[in-house]
Formats: structure tokens, C-alpha cells, sequence
């Protein structure tokens, strides 16, 4: 059997991932079918570690927009990776797998501080780790902290799931000639603003060379294709894989 290009990854879960078609809150069925997909990736050996979003109960961004302060809606929306974190803990472990959910903010009694090597322990003894409240910081996104937390733990690549099947030089809901990117450079997404990643991340995956994938995850199967190389999606990084 093939195996994976990649032996440690970051998985960055966007909130709305979890939503389903509603789009909002969780989705228990969309939940097990993520779940299903990660338990598949474990089984072939692969170390994972997820960051998760946070936008299918409450953004930031969007809340300083209507006039809250930025630092506090930035703060709610770390609570609501912490939700969504428990939420993903409760479906991996129902399907066999071992997860130590790691908090930027402590709240001791439902997960365990993030300390980095810890979590590079957890990996190593084949557990799932689930990163919750971003990088702990206001103004900084949850892909920043996926990004981060990949340079911190050495994850071969970040696993970009979206609910669209790579990045387009435009949207493709709205523009039905957009054309889809199989491969791109940092920069690229940088100078073009390609909506893949937010600018402190992307810089963050440039200077420290860590490669993205970003891919459909609503495709059954997807987290492990993209793991076995396989040409999904849009690869951004220094060279073409
Ligand atoms: P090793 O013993 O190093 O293999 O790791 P372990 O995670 O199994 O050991 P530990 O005794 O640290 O943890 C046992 C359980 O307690 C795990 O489910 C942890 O997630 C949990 N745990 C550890 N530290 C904390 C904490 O600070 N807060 C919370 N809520 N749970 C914790």
C-alpha cells in the first residue's frame, strides 16, 4: 500500500466547516463524517493536529464591524473555537481515536494548556491533538494560528478544508469562467490577495516554508487524498510538489 507524502500535519477546521448546509452552529451527521475522514488518515499512521475555527458561532471580525470592540469580539470568537474544539473531541473519540483538546487560554477544567512540547508528545504517541482558541491573541486569525502552530510542532504541510475544492482567481459561485490554481506561490497569494489565507498567515507559511493544500473537504475522502499527494485542490508553497 502507498503511503502518506506527509507523516505530521496541521488540519485547519474552519467553523463553518462543521455548520453543514445551515451554516451555521454544529452539525452532529457533518461532524461524524469529518470525523469518519480523520480516523482514516490516523489509521494510516499520519500524526494530525487540528486547528479549528471558530466562525459558525460567532466572528470577530464581524462584530467589530457592528461597533464592538475588536479585542473583545475577537475574544468571544476564541470561546467559540473552545466549543467547537469539544464538539470534534466528542465525535473523534466516539469513532475509537484518542484526542487531547490544548487551550491557548486556560480554562484548566475542560482542556489542557497548550504547551508545545506536550503536544508534540501527544503526536507522537499517535493521539489527536485539537488546538482551540487560536494563537490565544486578539487580531490574529485562526489560520495565523494554524500556521503557527505548524512552524511550532514542525507539521509537513497545513491541510486547508474549505467547502469549495481549491483557490480561483475568482469566485466561482458568482463567475462561472473562474479558473481554479492547481499550484501557486506564497507570494502569489500574497500579491493577488487570493482569499486563501489572511496576509500574516501566508507570510508566516512563507517565511517558515510550509507548504498548504487547500481541497474540498465536503468530498468524502479528501483529507486522505490530499495527504497521498494526490492532485486535489490547490497547493501553494516555494516549489510545485
Ligand atoms: P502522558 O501521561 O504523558 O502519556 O499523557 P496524558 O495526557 O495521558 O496524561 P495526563 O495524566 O497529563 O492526562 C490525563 C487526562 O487528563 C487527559 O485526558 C488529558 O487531556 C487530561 N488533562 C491533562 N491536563 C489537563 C488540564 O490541565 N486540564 C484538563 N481539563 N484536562 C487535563
Amino acid at each position: 500500500m502507498q503511503s502518506p507524502r506527509y507523516k505530521r500535519v496541521v488540519l485547519k477546521l474552519s467553523g463553518e466547516a462543521l455548520a453543514g448546509s445551515s451554516g451555521y452552529g454544529i452539525d452532529p451527521r457533518t461532524l461524524v463524517s469529518i470525523a469518519g475522514q480523520i480516523v482514516e488518515v490516523v489509521a494510516r499512521g499520519v500524526e494530525v493536529a487540528i486547528v479549528v475555527g471558530g466562525g459558525n458561532i460567532w466572528r470577530g471580525v464581524a462584530g467589530s464591524a457592528q461597533g464592538m470592540d475588536r479585542a473583545t469580539a475577537d475574544y468571544m470568537g476564541m470561546l467559540a473555537t473552545e466549543i467547537n474544539a469539544l464538539a470534534l473531541q466528542d465525535a473523534l473519540e466516539k469513532q475509537g481515536l484518542e484526542i487531547r483538546v490544548m487551550t491557548a487560554i486556560e480554562m484548566k477544567e475542560i482542556a489542557e494548556p497548550y504547551i508545545r512540547r506536550r503536544a508534540i508528545r501527544h503526536l507522537e504517541k499517535g493521539r489527536v491533538v485539537i488546538f482551540a482558541a487560536g494563537t490565544g491573541n486578539p487580531y490574529f486569525s485562526t489560520d495565523t494560528a494554524a500556521a503557527l502552530r505548524s512552524a511550532e510542532i514542525e507539521a509537513e504541510v497545513i491541510l486547508m478544508a474549505k467547502k469549495v475544492d481549491g483557490v480561483y482567481d475568482s469566485d466561482p459561485l458568482k463567475n462561472p469562467d473562474a479558473k481554479k490554481f492547481s499550484y501557486l506561490q506564497y507570494i502569489d497569494v500574497l500579491n493577488q490577495g487570493l482569499g486563501v489565507m489572511d496576509s500574516t498567515a501566508a507570510s508566516l507559511c512563507m517565511d517558515n516554508k510550509i507548504p498548504i493544500i487547500v481541497f474540498n473537504l465536503m468530498e468524502d475522502g479528501n483529507i486522505l487524498r490530499a495527504l497521498m499527494g494526490d492532485n486535489i485542490g490547490t497547493y501553494v508553497g516555494e516549489v510545485r510538489q
